[in-house]
């Protein structure tokens, strides 16, 4: 990737990191939850989604004060941290291993990582009553974290996804599954950046194809890299697709036609991205990124 994008990056993961420690700071607390909630939060996450929605704001307004992206950030982190520690359970993927760590319910109790999950997605709204928008603004934000997160959203797509595996799911239905269970706050995150920086609707829904097409991009690339990725570099279990008999890409397409499907979403997020000049350069630079990454 581009130095300028490594940098862009980094800069971003430290703002969203800071933001998230001093929301969420370490306390005293009685029981081990806001241990479970920090451990869960802070165990070398790539911070895609606040990366996005940084992005994205800067495609709309350049000179943006990104002081008024970072709660938005740290919502989008919180929520995607509880989807991961939900995930994991042994109820849903039952894995032992997530960035490079033991999951949160090996690393304390399930009944913790359950209520961490559930802290952790309450944080995510109340982060986002905390910024300096208007309140018009702040609402439309819930309302699209909510939907990109909720029953028509993240939660719809791994409710098929648990009730897909042992079972066949022809490619419309897989589509259907990964576009809900990760693409849905892809969506959001991109929608919610460009919101906070004034989008008209021209310009938000040429962001929502990008986002579209990176989501379910993003989710193409996790099939390779189950498939392709080692557990140290993945920073979790590889084969655990293929151990729990889950419906891919891969399993479906096979390897060479999944990378040509993430080829040909790369190349329609740029597509989407026509209208906009050299501000989009991070969104452009995502893209790419999010089907060459190795993790
Ligand atoms: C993993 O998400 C789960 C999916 C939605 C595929 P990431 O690959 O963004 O995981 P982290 O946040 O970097 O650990
Ligand atoms: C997870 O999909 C999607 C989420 C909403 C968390 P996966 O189950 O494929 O994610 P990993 O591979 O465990 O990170
Ligand atoms: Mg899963
Ligand atoms: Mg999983
Ligand atoms: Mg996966």
């Amino acid at each position: 990737m581009p130095q300028e994008f490594t940098q862009f990056a980094s800069q971003c993961r430290a703002r969203v990191d800071n933001v998230l420690d001093q929301y969420l700071p370490l306390a005293q607390d009685p029981t081990q939850l806001r241990a479970a909630m920090r451990y869960s939060l802070f165990n070398g996450g790539k911070r895609v989604r606040p990366i996005l929605a940084y992005a994205a704001a800067l495609a709309i307004k350049p000179g943006i004060n990104l002081n008024l992206i970072d709660p938005i950030a740290a919502s989008l982190e919180c929520l995607h941290s509880y989807s991961l520690v939900h995930d994991d359970l042994p109820a849903m993927d039952d894995d032992d291993l997530r960035r490079g760590k033991p999951t949160c319910h090996i690393a304390f109790t399930e009944a913790t990582a359950i209520l961490a999950g559930d802290g952790l997605q309450t944080l995510a709204f109340d982060l986002l009553t905390t910024t300096d928008l208007p309140a018009a603004t702040q609402i439309k934000l819930v309302r699209q974290l909510a939907q990109g997160s909720g029953v028509d959203g993240m939660v719809l797509g791994q409710a098929i996804d648990l009730a897909a595996v042992d079972h066949q799911l022809n490619l419309a239905q897989l589509e259907t599954m990964h576009r809900h269970k990760t693409g849905a706050l892809i969506r959001a995150s991109v929608a919610m950046g460009a919101i906070s920086a004034g989008a008209d609707d021209k310009q938000l829904a040429a962001l929502d194809n990008y986002a579209s097409a990176i989501g379910l991009a993003f989710q193409v690339q996790d099939d390779i890299l189950d498939v392709t990725g080692d557990t140290t570099t993945l920073g979790k279990q590889q084969g655990a697709d293929i151990a729990r008999n889950k419906p891919t890409y891969v399993s479906l397409l096979g390897l060479d036609a999944a990378k040509t499907k993430a080829d040909e979403l790369h190349r329609q997020a740029l597509g989407a991205l026509g209208m906009f000049d050299e501000s989009a350069a991070p969104l452009r630079q995502l893209a790419s990124y999010i089907v060459q990454r190795s993790n």
